[in-house]
């Protein structure tokens, strides 16, 4: 994501996010569904999902074809806008609102993950764990793609995987965690599918 030049320069602000999408340099952007988010949501019981930071929001439409209540939250009004826009009748399923303050109107069953954590700069991290492992009850999961990486400048800002265990282990169990075979050029060989498991409190 190295970008060309831009006027805003913190990704923790949404007019940050907005300036790109007004400007469509958009390089995580798939703009169609992961593989393995299409299995997960077909193989798993649906229940409610929240998306965090949907960006355009194509993940959107296919844990709601599978039966699942969707939830994508984004601040950037350009994001939100763009995703209703692309949504149709599923267009009030995003709202604009900022991840650390949104309150769920129903209990969250699954939160997927996509370009949000990598989005955000490190010093972000752990509250951004604390505010997955607030949202979920035990039993819950977080499902999704993490970025790898240890270039110092980002976004997208990688971890390594010992920080995200260090991140995750006390609230959370990994259940799975694979290579993805359709990445982005972006993220390619740097990022793998996980899920995992809200512990018991
Ligand atoms: C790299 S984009 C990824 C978008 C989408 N998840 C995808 O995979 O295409 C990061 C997104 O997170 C959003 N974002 C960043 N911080 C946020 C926050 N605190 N609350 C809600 N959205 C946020 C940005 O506006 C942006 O749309």
């Amino acid at each position: 994501m190295s970008a060309p030049s831009f006027d805003t320069r913190d990704p923790t602000l949404p007019d940050f996010w907005t300036e790109r999408f007004e400007r469509a340099f958009t390089p995580w952007d798939r703009g169609g569904v992961p593989q393995q988010l299409q299995a997960f949501a077909a193989q798993s019981t649906p229940g409610t999902v929240l998306i965090p930071g949907c960006g355009t929001g194509y993940e959107v439409a296919c844990p709601a074809a599978a039966g699942w209540d969707v939830t994508a939250i984004d601040f950037s009004e350009a994001a939100v806008e763009t995703a209703r826009q692309a949504l149709g009748p599923l267009a009030q399923r995003v709202v604009q609102a900022d991840f650390f303050e949104f309150a769920p109107p129903r209990p969250v069953d699954v939160i997927y993950e996509r370009a949000f954590l990598c989005a955000l700069p490190p010093r972000m991290r752990d509250a951004v764990a604390a505010r997955w492992a607030a949202l979920l009850p035990p039993g819950g999961l977080l499902a999704g793609f993490f970025f790898f990486g240890d270039a110092p400048k980002g976004p997208p800002f990688g971890i390594a995987q010992a920080e995200l265990d260090a991140l995750l282990l006390p609230h959370f169990e990994r259940l799975a965690d694979e290579p993805v075979p359709d990445s982005l050029p972006v993220f390619a060989g740097k990022e793998r599918w996980q899920v995992w498991r809200r512990r018991a409190v």
